[in-house]
């Protein structure tokens, strides 16, 4: 990076003639955003393309000057990705650099690129055209987390655990429909992302600075050539909304919210306290003064990193709730908020989804916790429920009950039928039967439940909605 002072000669190829003092070097270095948005290179690029090809079919550009600036714009992108360009700071953006090299290579026909066109509507189109090569990127990287988990169903999914309400062991459920249940939520997250893909996929190119131009454009054109479904409708809203970048983030939010659950999860559940799994080692680290520690400091890593994306989230709401229409530099504040939230997230996705098949499921651990929580007492109500006592009677007894065993250190599974009797006369002979974790389980038939079956059809119409998508 040259990060000279700019001079005077620097502007007046930004903002012509205008100027006759250069810009203070302090605010110069704050102006600039080709430190961060640089990263718009290959989107620039196809842009300008795109932009050139078009004035030179509409007549406003001779063909010779269109086909400068393509061979032009090729030879720049190779400077970049060969890692010999010189990005300068003087050079305010990542436009007016890519704009400036090209000039320098094909000379008159570079200065002819920004006929019809503005860095205002230039930067939106770059950024769009980021966002939604960003979602192409991160769905793979979601359907590989979704892989993993339902892989890991597969696998350990009939071990029971209890499920807990308030973090207390409330009805013993298959690991396979808690892990699904986080399938479901990635999959919203999921269809979020489409969703925000799709609003995004609009073309900002042609409204210029705010206005639109006099020029013949072929706003279809460049939209299609970009994969975009459309030019955008209105001038105005094309240069001066981010509502696409605030989509991306909420959306990239949720998705942190569940994976800062299940990480969650993990923590507590790789604790001695719980000792329901142990993660890889090489998805672990110890201590530098505890020998004896296994930290799960990935899932602790994603939960806390959840919390910066958020913090892009209120950045970018912040940056346009009090924006008057049109451009205005505030604008400039979106980049480093949505790139900051597509790689946390895309890291977060790729770190779970790697250490997910790490994990060795505690299946007797997960067994013991049912068996010493009472997790079964809801059974046991629902089975004088059946036989005609009214439910909330049943409650009462069952929680006597529950009392008693404590007091006695008995487990529900080991009372006698006429233990129970002893608190309700209308216990059946099969009231041992119901109360063991296997029956409570394969009890829950319900739609959505968690008996076998259920879990079972529910995971194979997750694995089959995967196949149509080659994950
Ligand atoms: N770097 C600017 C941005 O990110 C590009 C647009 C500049 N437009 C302008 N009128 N100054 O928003």
């Amino acid at each position: 990076m040259a990060d000279e002072h700019p001079t005077v000669a620097d502007q007046q190829q930004i903002w012509g003639g205008r100027f006759a003092e250069p810009t203070d070097a302090f605010v110069a270095r704050l102006n600039a955003s080709v430190d961060f948005d640089r990263r718009l290179y290959r989107e620039d690029i196809a842009g300008s393309r795109a932009h050139a090809a078009m004035l030179g079919a509409q007549g406003i550009l001779s063909a010779e000057d269109a086909a400068a600036i393509d061979a032009g714009l090729t030879k720049v992108q190779a400077e970049i990705e060969a890692g010999t360009f010189v990005w300068q700071t003087a050079l305010e953006d990542v436009h007016m650099n890519i704009e400036q090299r090209l000039t320098a290579h094909v000379g008159e026909a570079g200065k002819r690129l920004h006929t019809g066109r503005s860095r205002n509507d230039q930067v939106a189109t770059d950024l769009r055209l980021w966002l939604l090569r960003c979602v192409d990127e991160t769905l793979p990287v979601l359907d590989r987390l979704t892989d993993a988990l339902l892989t890991l169903a597969e696998r350990d999914g009939a071990a029971i655990l209890p499920g807990y309400t308030h973090l207390q062991r409330a009805q013993p459920i298959l690991l396979a429909h808690h892990l699904l249940a986080y399938v479901e939520m990635f999959e919203r997250d999921r269809g979020r992302l489409v969703d925000c893909r799709r609003r995004a996929a609009e073309c900002p190119l042609g409204a210029a600075a705010l206005a639109g131009t006099p020029f013949p454009l072929d706003r279809q054109m460049t939209a299609a050539a970009l994969g975009f479904a459309r030019p955008m409708a209105n001038s105005l809203d094309a240069v001066a909304d981010r509502d696409f970048a605030v989509e991306f983030t909420a959306a990239a939010s949720l998705a942190m919210v569940h994976l800062s659950r299940l990480s969650e999860e993990l923590v507590i559940w790789s604790s001695q306290e719980f000792g329901f799994v142990e993660l890889g080692d090489a998805f672990a680290t110890g201590s530098s003064i505890m020998p004896q520690k296994k930290n799960p400091d990935i899932p602790e890593l994603v939960r806390g990193k959840t919390g910066r994306v958020f913090g892009d989230l209120v950045a970018l709401l912040t940056v346009l709730k009090g924006l008057p229409l049109a451009y205005n530099k505030d604008l400039q504040e979106d980049k480093e908020a949505l790139f900051d939230a597509a790689d946390t997230l895309r890291d977060c996705l790729e770190a779970t989804a790697r250490l997910l098949p790490s994990l060795t499921v505690r299946v007797e651990r997960m067994r013991a916790a049912c068996d010493a929580g009472f997790v079964t007492a809801t059974d046991v109500a629902d089975h004088l429920a059946r036989r005609g006592v009214p439910f909330r009677e049943a409650h009462h007894v069952v929680g006597r009950l529950v009392a008693w065993c404590i007091a006695e250190r008995r487990t529900l599974p080991s009372l006698t039928v006429d233990e129970f009797r002893s608190f309700h006369a209308d216990f059946g002979d099969d009231i041992t039967e119901a109360v063991t974790v296997e029956a409570s389980v394969a009890a829950r038939t319900s739609e959505g439940g968690t008996a076998p079956a259920r879990v079972n059809a529910a995971l194979a119409t997750a694995r089959a909605r995967q196949a149509t998508r080659g994950a």
